[in-house]
């Protein structure tokens, strides 16, 4: 195995980043400092240290996470709390997050060490599904619908987007859900809009524009309330994965996954 390679499926950074640490001579192989990312190793019998510590090889990890609302996905913020704070940075340095949910965006995130996974699975030609559950305020008709299925313009010199599926789950009255909703603050339609229309269901989307399900919805007149991620290809949350926690995907499911990109 290539000893750049070796070094960011241990979790030690990305593939680029750990070309620069092992160019910059903080790395050695049997104990010789070693400059050429591209140099084989043995990673069952050579001894590879990153700055005086010998590196364990992991090899790739595949995470899936529960996102809660009012973190961001990034792994730093000044500000806010990201997605990165559930996690134990020691086993996280070369790990990142695929792909993107909004701070108030529920759901499943994959969380990898492997470059080309990532790619592949945002790479726009593949057209990966994602699906998400949504509340919003408003309602959809048969024409919103049909509209939202054969792709909508979403903003100033944009392309239309690719045909989503749409699964309306209920739709009535806010004062009628109220409750379902899971939802803690929604004081302006309390008070003002309790006959509010809302609407609730699950769409599928093949891209990752920017706020693109929201904005999709609110081109169909909804304005989303709460958004979920529910699944990605074939794979769906595992709800037993708690809100704020996170587990390895078992082979079966990485299986799954790789077969469909
Ligand atoms: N679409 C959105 O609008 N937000 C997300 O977080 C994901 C998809």
């Amino acid at each position: 195995m290539r000893l750049d390679k070796f070094l960011a499926e241990s979790s030690i950074g990305r593939r680029k980043t750990v070309r620069t640490y092992i160019k910059e001579g903080m790395v050695k192989v049997n104990g010789e400092v070693i400059t050429e990312p591209a140099i084989e190793i043995n990673e069952s019998s050579d001894v590879i240290e990153y700055l005086g510590k010998v590196v364990a090889y992991t090899g790739k990890v595949y995470y899936m996470f529960n996102k809660p609302a009012g973190y961001i996905t990034a792994r730093k913020d000044t500000v806010n709390k990201t997605v990165f704070d559930f996690f134990d940075d020691a086993k996280m340095n070369g790990v990142f997050h695929v792909g993107r949910l909004d701070k108030d965006t529920e759901g499943l995130l994959l969380l990898t060490n492997d470059g080309e996974f990532e790619h592949k699975l945002m790479y726009p030609q593949k057209h990966v599904e994602k699906t998400y559950f949504f509340w919003a305020l408003g309602s959809l008709d048969e024409e919103d619908i049909k509209q939202l299925e054969q792709g909508i313009y979403i903003g100033k010199g944009e392309i239309l987007t690719k045909p989503a599926k749409i699964e309306v789950h209920k739709c009535g009255m806010y004062k009628e859900f109220k409750h379902e909703m899971p939802i803690e603050n929604l004081n302006n339609i309390d008070s003002n809009n309790y006959n509010q229309p809302v609407v609730s269901g699950y769409i599928t989307i093949t891209e990752g524009r920017k706020h693109q399900v929201k904005r999709m919805l609110k081109v169909a007149g909804c304005y989303v309330v709460y958004l979920k991620r529910t699944s990605i290809g074939g794979l769906m949350l595992d709800e037993s994965v708690e809100k704020g926690h996170y587990r390895l995907l078992t082979e079966v499911e990485i299986q799954k996954l790789f077969e469909e990109l």
